[in-house]
Parts: structure tokens; C-alpha cells; sequence
């Protein structure tokens, strides 16, 4: 894991004393509103519907045990005793002051954590795999690459007043779980026939109101360009975005106004200027933050534990467990455990301080110390030995933090929506629950099996509706709150080999109380025509939206 040294340190601390006197100015009248927005925007605080929303970056989803326990000590003592994780691995404090906001960036820079680059028109927090480092399918780690573009944008002098905000995420296995084809830049790092590494560089995807999947513009860079290609990509952003209109302002829209072919020939004139400069990475660079990514001191387990096996026949409960939130692992003996935030009566992604300590402690326990977020707002231990997982599981069981649904219908995305957020059309949080509800008994659920369900508030996809294989969008019809229902969308290259893929609208929506029903009634169709063990997006796949409209819409006789 990355650790800051002392001019990274600086950095943070440096930036916690000029925003408490910003803060201090605006408080006391000396800043206007339009003075103090930029300010506080590139310091993660947005106004919302209650109270400020602090939103912390945690750079690719990775989290010491004690940055989680003072997460923890932040929620209780700053915020009403709980936060929400986002789909960008970062954490949202949805209650606290203005005034005490600089406090809480101080708290945090004391476990090298910040709130800086989390919103306004700059590149965000870097996202990536939540497996990074130990899953199966992985080809290269993303972390060192990820941290090394991290500390190149953050701060950089020429996009931090972009037309629009840019968000990049990176993936090195062949599942794609850091969605790199719905990000403004994606990317998956590869090895070229001579075997060596690059990357494949993706464009001007995103969701929000125009949805659009990727374009690969660069099959295979060689990693030592990555940052001055990149930086070619956000100069020609930079000069061409949009400004005029900030629904026309993603690089989305420049990508696709001038076709990929257009865009990627600017993007290679203008990386001519700096190609082999400066910014080309050495093997030194390399090595100094991969330094930061070597494997915990795994010791040497038999692949197959027998006390694990044993419970697995023994106890059900558990080996339902297992099979959904219990993932392989590249060392031989160990598992990555995804705990849920996903269960009936809490809002997805929403966690407790006392839950967070708890996670803190099982990290502690057998963990290494360490966690991750995922971009499915759950946590992850990465690294648990498999002899150990049974004692995890009854840990994680009482904690609440253990519902079996890794993969499933119950694992919805959601954004906070009305409840919280000022942009919403519709709240969010009541439909996960009216789900919830729905689907809560297990034997269904595992039947149905692997199913993506994401819900949004409204267009701007912060739930990730559309690559949802069942999205849920809230949209507002003469000032009441309906929801519009996708089917079809995949947020990336899984498994089976699946593409990235937009959802289509089935028709008119549906009134709050009718959705979980009308979820059921989808989930029949599927039940009804699926093929042997074919999963949810297969099924829409090959028979299309139509005989779920059918149903949907049928009229009671
Ligand atoms: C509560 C305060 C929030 C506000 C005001 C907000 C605002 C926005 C806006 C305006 C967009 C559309 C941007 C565009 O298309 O140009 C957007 C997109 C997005 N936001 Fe949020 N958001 C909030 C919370 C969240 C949360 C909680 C999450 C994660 C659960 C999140 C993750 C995302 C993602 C993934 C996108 C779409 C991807 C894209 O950028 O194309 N946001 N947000
Ligand atoms: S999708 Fe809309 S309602 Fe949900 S958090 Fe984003 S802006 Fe708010």
C-alpha cells in the first residue's frame, strides 16, 4: 500500500491550513458564495440538500485498518455516526458543519487521507480492480501505474479548470471490475506478442445523460508513455471540450462529435510535443512505487484447507456464504472476502462507525491490516487465510456484515438520491429497500443468481443505472417521483466474456410502489425462458427486451 513520504505529506497539511482560512473567510463574509465554490469544490464539499457533503477520495479502494478507524471517529464525531461509500471508491460524510469541515480534513491528514480533487472540473480520484494485486485472473497489477498517474494529475497546473469533471480507472485482469469502458479515460494494462507490458487506452465513455461506452483509441502504449499520452489526451480535452454548455462538456461529447479516428489522430499529433520528454517514465520511477505493492508476508498454506473443506460440508449457512462473497486468491491457502454493505434495512453502501471499527479489527485480524473499497460499495479483505474464514464468517455474520450476495440482485448500486442529494428526482434509497424486501428470501435469490440491479436518483448515473443488467433511473413527472427501467446494460468485459453494454428502456415508468413488483415480474420472465444455466444478461440477450414489456405492461384482467 502506498505511503506518503514527507513531501506528499506537506502537500495534504498545506492544503488543510489554506482551506481553514478560506473557510474562516467565507464564514465571516469575506468570501462570496461564487468566491468561495471553487475552493471549497476542490476540497470534495458540495452544498446539498441538508448539510454539506465532504466526499474522500481513497485512492483505488485501498484503506489501512487505522485511515478506516478514523473514518469511523469521523462519523461519530463529526456526522451522525455513519457514511456512504460511493461507486468511485471514495467515502461521503453527509452531515457535517461548514465550519468543522477543516477540522475533519486536518483529522484526516493525520492518517494520510484527503478530500482533495473529489469534485469540481479536475480529474478525480483514480479508481481500479478491488482484487488488484491478488485475483486470479490478473495479468499486471494496476497499482503501481495507478498511483503513478495519481501523483502526476493531482495538482496538475493544466487541468485543474477543465470544461468538465475527467475521471480515469485502471484494470490489469481480464474481468474488467473497474469498469474502464464508462470512464472518460479507461484503462487496461496488457502485454503486447513480444510480451511486453502497455496499455490499451480507452476514450470518452460515461454514463450520466448521454450514456456512451468507450472507444479504444490506443491498442497497446508502451507504459512508458502513459503519462505523456494521457496528458496529450487532456490537452486536446482541454483545448476543444466544450465549455458553453455543461451537458455538452464531457469528453464524451468531443469524442463523439468527431469520431474516434479524428479524436485519436488529435491526440497523436499532439502527444508529438512531449512523447520521449520528461515525463516518460523510467524503470527507476517504476520500481520506486511498485515498492509500495509488494505482497504482504503470506506464509506457505496447502492450496485446499482441510478445516475449510470440512466446514464447507458441514455447514450450509457458511458455504452459502463461501460461494458469493469468498473469492479465489493468487497465493495458494488464501481467499479475498468481500463483506456486504448490502443488507435489508440500511441504504447500499451506507455503514456504521461501530461497523467500521469491527471491520477495522477483522482487517487487523486476518487481513494484514488492509482493506479495499469496491466500486460495488462493499469493503473487501483481501488477503484472509482460508483457515481463518470460518471464524471470519461467524465475525462478519454477528457484525451484520455478512449477507451472502455478492453477485446477486440484493448487491444493488445505488446513489444516495432525494434523500440526500439536491439533484434528485426521485429518492433511491426506499426502492433498494422495497427490494430488499422483496428478494430477501436466500433460496430464491441464489436461484436467480448472477444479476446487476443499479439505481439513480436521476440522469446524471451516479448509481450506474445504465450498465445495470436491471437499471432503475428516478425521473420526475409533472413534481412527483416515477422510475424508468432499463434492461441489457454489463459494466464491463466479465468471465464469460461479456462486453460493456448500455441498457434499453422497456417503456413508460412505474410508481414508487409498484417497482419491487415490477422487479419480480422481470425476474419471472427470466425464470420462465431461461436455458439451462444461463444467467440474467444472457437470457435478455438472446430474447430481447420484448417478452419482458409484455409482462410488465400486461393489463389485469
Ligand atoms: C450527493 C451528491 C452528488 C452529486 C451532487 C453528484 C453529482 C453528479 C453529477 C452532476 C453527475 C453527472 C456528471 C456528468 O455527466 O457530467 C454525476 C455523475 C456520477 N456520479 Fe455523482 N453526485 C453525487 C453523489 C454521488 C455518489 C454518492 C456516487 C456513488 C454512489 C456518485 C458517483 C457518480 C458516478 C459514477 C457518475 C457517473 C459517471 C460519469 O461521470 O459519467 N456520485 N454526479
Ligand atoms: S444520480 Fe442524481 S440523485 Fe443520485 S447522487 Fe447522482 S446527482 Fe444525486
Amino acid at each position: 500500500m502506498y505511503i506518503y513520504d514527507e513531501i506528499d505529506q506537506r502537500i495534504i497539511d498545506e492544503r488543510v491550513t489554506q482551506f481553514r482560512d478560506q473557510t474562516r473567510r467565507f464564514l465571516a463574509g469575506e468570501l462570496s458564495e461564487d468566491d468561495f465554490r471553487p475552493l471549497r469544490l476542490q476540497n470534495g464539499l458540495y452544498v446539498q440538500r441538508h448539510a454539506p457533503m465532504l466526499r474522500v477520495a481513497i485512492p483505488y479502494g485501498h484503506l489501512r485498518s487505522q485511515q478506516l478507524r478514523k473514518l469511523a471517529d469521523i462519523a461519530r464525531r463529526y456526522d451522525r455516526g455513519y457514511a456512504h461509500f460511493s461507486t468511485r471508491q471514495n467515502i461521503q460524510f453527509n452531515w457535517p458543519e461548514l465550519a468543522k469541515v477543516p477540522d475533519i480534513l486536518a483529522e484526516l491528514a493525520t492518517v494520510q487521507m484527503h478530500a482533495i480533487q473529489t469534485s469540481g472540473n479536475c480529474v478525480r480520484n483514480f479508481t481500479s480492480d478491488h482484487f488488484a494485486g491478488v485475483a486470479q485472473d490478473e495479468v499486471i497489477d494496476p497499482r503501481p501505474y495507478a498511483e503513478i498517474m495519481r501523483q502526476w494529475f493531482t495538482f496538475h497546473p493544466e487541468f485543474a479548470y477543465l470544461p468538465r469533471k475527467f475521471k480515469m480507472a485502471l484494470n490489469g485482469a481480464t474481468h474488467d471490475r473497474a469498469a474502464v469502458f464508462v470512464h472518460d479515460i479507461g484503462i487496461n494494462l496488457i502485454h503486447n506478442e513480444q510480451g511486453e507490458i502497455g496499455a490499451q487506452v480507452i476514450v470518452g465513455g460515461g454514463l450520466g445523460r448521454t450514456p456512451i461506452i468507450g472507444s479504444i483509441i490506443k491498442p497497446f502504449l508502451p507504459w512508458q508513455h502513459l503519462l505523456s499520452y494521457c496528458d496529450a489526451i487532456l490537452r486536446v480535452y482541454n483545448r476543444y471540450g466544450r465549455r458553453d454548455n455543461k451537458y455538452k462538456a464531457r469528453i464524451k461529447i468531443l469524442v463523439k462529435a468527431l469520431g474516434p479516428e479524428v479524436f485519436a489522430q488529435m491526440v497523436e499529433d499532439e502527444w508529438q510535443y512531449t512523447k520521449d520528454g520528461p515525463s516518460t517514465l523510467t524503470q527507476a520511477e517504476f520500481d520506486r512505487v511498485a515498492a509500495h505493492f509488494q505482497p504482504p508476508a503470506y506464509q506457505a498454506f496447502a492450496s485446499d484447507d482441510a478445516d475449510y473443506q470440512q466446514h464447507l460440508q458441514s455447514d450450509p449457512a457458511f458455504a452459502r456464504w463461501a460461494s458469493r462473497n469468498v473469492h479465489g486468491h493468487k497465493q495458494a491457502g488464501y481467499a479475498a472476502v468481500t463483506l456486504s454493505l448490502k443488507r435489508l434495512g440500511t441504504a447500499p453502501g451506507d455503514v456504521t462507525d461501530a461497523q467500521m471499527e469491527a471491520a477495522a479489527d477483522l482487517a487487523d485480524d486476518y487481513s494484514f491490516g488492509e482493506l479495499r473499497v469496491s466500486h460495488e460499495q462493499n469493503l473487501i479483505l483481501a488477503d484472509v487465510p482460508q483457515h481463518a474464514l470460518y471464524a471470519l464468517w461467524q465475525r462478519a455474520r454477528a457484525l451484520n456484515l455478512a449477507t451472502p450476495n455478492i453477485g446477486m440482485l440484493t448487491n444493488m448500486i445505488a446513489c444516495p438520491g432525494g434523500d440526500f442529494c439536491a439533484l434528485a428526482n426521485a429518492k433511491s434509497i426506499p426502492i433498494a429497500e422495497a427490494i430488499a424486501e422483496r428478494f430477501e428470501d436466500l433460496d430464491y435469490l441464489f436461484d436467480v443468481g448472477e444479476l446487476d440491479l443499479n439505481i439513480s436518483g436521476c440522469m446524471n448515473s451516479c448509481g450506474h443505472h445504465h450498465v445495470g443488467h436491471i437499471g432503475i433511473l428516478g425521473v420526475d413527472k409533472n413534481g412527483s417521483e416515477w422510475y424508468q427501467i432499463s434492461l441489457g446494460g454489463h459494466q464491463g468485459y466479465d468471465k464469460h466474456g461479456t462486453p460493456a453494454a448500455i441498457g434499453k428502456v422497456i417503456g413508460p415508468s412505474f410508481a414508487q410502489d409498484e417497482v419491487a413488483g415490477v422487479i419480480e415480474k422481470i425476474v419471472g420472465v427470466y425464470l420462465d425462458q431461461r436455458q439451462d444455466e444461463e444467467r440474467f444478461i444472457d437470457t435478455v440477450k438472446r430474447v430481447g427486451i420484448d417478452p419482458f414489456k409484455e409482462r410488465v405492461y400486461a393489463k389485469a384482467h
